[in-house]
């Protein structure tokens, strides 16, 4: 008696996809990246200590290298890291970087950040910085990947490996990782009180927890994206660090179901957007806590309005208890309390839902999209 053995179900731990279990992984994939770097309500990453304070202190400007998703993951972190460092971040794509002549002095510290540490685009970026003679940090989920190898410091996102191509939990480590990174350095440089940063860390070490009732939103959306299966455009809208998580929202959408979406910036909405509105035009939103962020909050609430009046199909992504929203929203997806500025982190997993489920209904190969490669070694 022989009992049949699938390796590669087996590998997928009884989901239908890796795609799904690397979803289902994100609460542990948080949990393991801010393990042993934050300790009596401070942060410390001993990789950016070894480069010693002094030379933290002195960066006057940080560039986030990145391409696809770790560049969201990028903005998101280039907000996370001027407002708790007060240090200006630009974020650039990595194939961009070099053909602008940036510039850059012994005073720069560039960051690139990428699941595999082999993206050609962005290891020729950060050697480009290496000869300019400025500061390199790498954020990597891969161990002893090329492009840590060459930086001057490693922070892992310990997320496990990532099989699937379209990126989920290794995106929402590279956000806990610059958000470490911001904490570590607004630390150094003096820039935050003790009480903001024992507030930021126990917002983080929350996260894992928050993070399993996002990922519990799985059914909700399985059953939106059922209904949502003749789909042809969907829009996303975000604001502050909305915005990177609505980009992010679209290009899942992109990879895995092929269907057209964009993302923007909820203001840009009226500056030409706003005429791809049409009656039935599903959108999703991405609502800013009204407790941490009441203002955003209630520009976001307008910008509903405004598309909803124009025939828009509302699908909001609120925090619990936000009811100011649900005389204008077809679908209504909640997610737990955090602060404004850890929303993205838990926003984005309805979305790679959605996009998974899409996928699946349409009969797609959720992990293996059609054109597109885990890790692209070529320029
Ligand atoms: C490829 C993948 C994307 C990924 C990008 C960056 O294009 O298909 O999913 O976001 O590379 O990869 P990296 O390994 O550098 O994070």
């Amino acid at each position: 008696y022989e009992v049949e053995w699938d390796a590669d179900a087996a590998d997928k731990g009884g989901w239908s996809s890796f795609m799904a279990k690397e979803i289902n992984e994100q609460p542990e994939a948080i949990a393991n990246t801010v393990r042993g770097r934050t300790a009596g309500r401070s942060v410390e990453i001993p990789e950016l200590t070894a480069l010693g304070d002094d030379r933290l202190r002195n960066i006057d400007r940080i560039i986030i290298i990145a391409c696809g998703t770790a560049s969201y993951a990028g903005q998101i972190g280039a907000y996370a890291i001027e407002q708790w460092a007060r240090i200006p971040v630009d974020v650039q794509l990595s194939h961009e970087f070099r053909y602008r002549d940036p510039v850059l002095t012994d005073r720069t510290m560039v960051i690139s950040v990428s699941q595999s540490g082999e993206t050609m685009d962005t290891l020729m970026a950060v050697k480009y910085a290496i000869e300019q003679g400025v500061t390199t940090v790498s954020v990597c989920n891969t161990q002893s990947a090329t492009i840590p190898r060459e930086s001057d410091a490693a922070v892992y996102t310990h997320a496990g490996p990532e099989v699937a191509v379209a990126s989920t939990k290794a995106f929402t480590a590279q956000i806990t990782a610059l958000f470490l990174i911001g904490l570590h350095l607004g630390r150094v440089r003096g820039e935050l009180s003790t009480e903001a940063l024992a507030e930021a860390v126990q917002q983080l070490e929350e996260l894992p927890e928050k993070m399993r009732v996002a990922v519990d939103t799985h059914a909700e959306i399985t059953q939106l994206a059922h209904w949502m299966a003749d789909t042809r455009s969907v829009l996303f809208l975000g604001r502050h660090v909305g915005f990177p998580a609505a980009l992010e929202g679209a290009l899942k959408l992109k990879e895995i179901a092929y269907i057209h979406a964009e993302g923007f910036a909820a203001g840009e909405l009226k500056h030409g957007p706003i005429a791809l509105i049409d009656h039935g035009q599903p959108v999703f939103v991405l609502v800013p806590s009204p407790r941490t962020a009441p203002l955003m909050h209630s520009k976001v609430v307008s910008n509903i309005q405004e598309i909803r009046a124009r025939g828009a199909r509302v699908i909001a992504i609120v925090e619990v208890g936000d009811t100011a929203v649900l005389p204008y929203a077809d679908e209504v997806i909640r997610l737990p309390l955090t602060d404004a500025l850890f929303e993205p982190i838990l926003q984005v997993v309805p979305l790679q839902w959605f996009a998974l489920e899409l996928s699946t209904a349409k009969g797609l190969d959720v992990d293996q999209p059609r054109n597109l490669a885990k890790s692209v070694t070529v320029e």
